[in-house]
């Protein structure tokens, strides 16, 4: 019998909502019995944090994040906050969970159901059968270069700078984990860059040739321009498989694709740190690629799907679950297929529903999957 740690991180606006869903499921999955468990434990993060105790995400929480097997996270942000101090703001929880973890790789799948493939605001062929793997350097570029900071200039005007920094190794590891993914897949890696214009986009090309060379040599490996990458993805989505790519190209171009999956309401993700030499086992966050949807907080209406499916990557990199992220994957399908909608995704003739009756309808799946 294995206990699985979660830490659930729900943060703000309509994070809370759709864990509630994910908390309905762990409810289901323990009922179940058999020979995993989960137990689990929730704190603030992200503006929720701020109102309580004035910072993203307090030491206690971290700590907490430290001992789980995975960090369950939802969404953080939002207007309120505009104005709190920058390394207060509620993203700062979120960026923080992932340096000090060193959650390096971040997994972005897109997958287009075939219910969705007319909600996509591409064309049903381009996008029907979508199954594209983003695969983002998350703790590193220019997320977290040094300088970093709004300076005063003599003349009165000010000046804003950011740095993009990147390493051999760092980019070394995660090109590795992209020549690793593309195998279990169809063998096929594109690596987005500007090597045109910008220095660190030299170094992501030349180490990923080295790399692929030494490590994977079997692996069709295209670089691409990250613009040009962008403008492939509109035109004809099918062409990629895997796509490895640094920290501020993946944020942008993950969400490209997850308007091809349909709502950006559909799109899972997980940020792994490498692997621990004794146990195997690597660090883990698991979170929605959308974020926190002040608009349509509160309301019911949120679209609970890619918490769940983020929830589904949880079991099976960090717990050894995969029928049951199979069965909850399969569940989604179905109720997609059902004509289940909310509202981000809702077509003619279907069934308009909230957060929680798609989360009740997919964890009825799921219950009678594993029944
Ligand atoms: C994402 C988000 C975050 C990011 C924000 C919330 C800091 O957009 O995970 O894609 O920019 O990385
Ligand atoms: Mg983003």
């Amino acid at each position: 019998m294995t206990t699985h740690k979660l830490l659930l991180l729900p943060g703000d606006g309509i994070g809370v909502e759709i864990m509630r869903e994910v908390e309905r499921l762990i409810g289901v999955l323990n009922a179940k019995g058999g020979e995993n468990s989960f137990e689990y434990d929730s704190d603030l993060v992200g503006g929720a944090a701020y109102d309580a105790h004035k910072v993203s995400i307090t030491e206690e929480a971290m700590k907490k994040a430290a001992d789980a097997d995975a960090i369950i996270f939802g969404a953080v942000g939002g207007p309120k906050w505009d104005d709190v101090p920058y390394e207060h703001r509620p993203e700062a929880g979120l960026l923080r969970l992932r340096k000090d973890f060193d959650l390096f790789a971040n997994l972005r799948p897109a997958i287009c159901y075939p219910a969705l493939a007319e909600a996509s605001s591409l064309k049903r062929e381009l996008v029907e059968g979508l199954d594209i793997l983003i695969l983002r350097e998350l703790t590193g570029g220019t997320y977290f270069g040094e300088p970093k900071e709004v300076v005063t200039l003599e003349n009165g005007e000010k000046r804003g700078v950011d740095t993009t920094v990147y390493t051999t190794s760092e980019i070394e590891r995660v090109i590795k984990l992209g020549c690793d993914l593309a195998k279990k897949r169809s063998n096929k890696l594109h690596m987005a860059a500007k090597w045109n214009v910008m220095k660190t986009g030299v170094l992501w090309r030349d180490v990923t040739v080295a790399t692929h060379k030494a490590y994977a040599p079997d692996v069709q490996l295209e670089n691409i321009l990250a613009d040009n990458c962008a403008m492939q993805l509109i035109r004809n989505p099918k062409q990629f498989d895997v796509i490895v790519t640094d920290n501020l190209f993946g944020d942008v171009l993950s969400d490209e694709a997850a308007m091809m999956t349909g709502s950006l309401g559909m799109l899972p993700s997980a940020s792994l740190g490498a692997a621990d030499p004794k146990t195997g086992r690597a660090k883990a966050l698991y979170e929605p690629v959308h974020g926190s949807a002040p608009d349509i907080a509160g309301q019911g209406l949120a679209n609970p799907i890619a918490m769940i499916a983020s929830f589904a990557m949880a079991l099976r990199y960090s717990c050894d679950m995969a029928a049951e992220a199979d069965a909850i994957e399969a569940a989604i399908a179905k109720v997609l297929a059902d004509g289940l909608r909310t509202a981000d995704i809702m077509q003619n003739g279907l069934t308009k529903v909230g957060t929680e009756e798609m989360g009740k309808a997919i964890i009825k799946e799921v219950e009678a999957a594993l029944s």
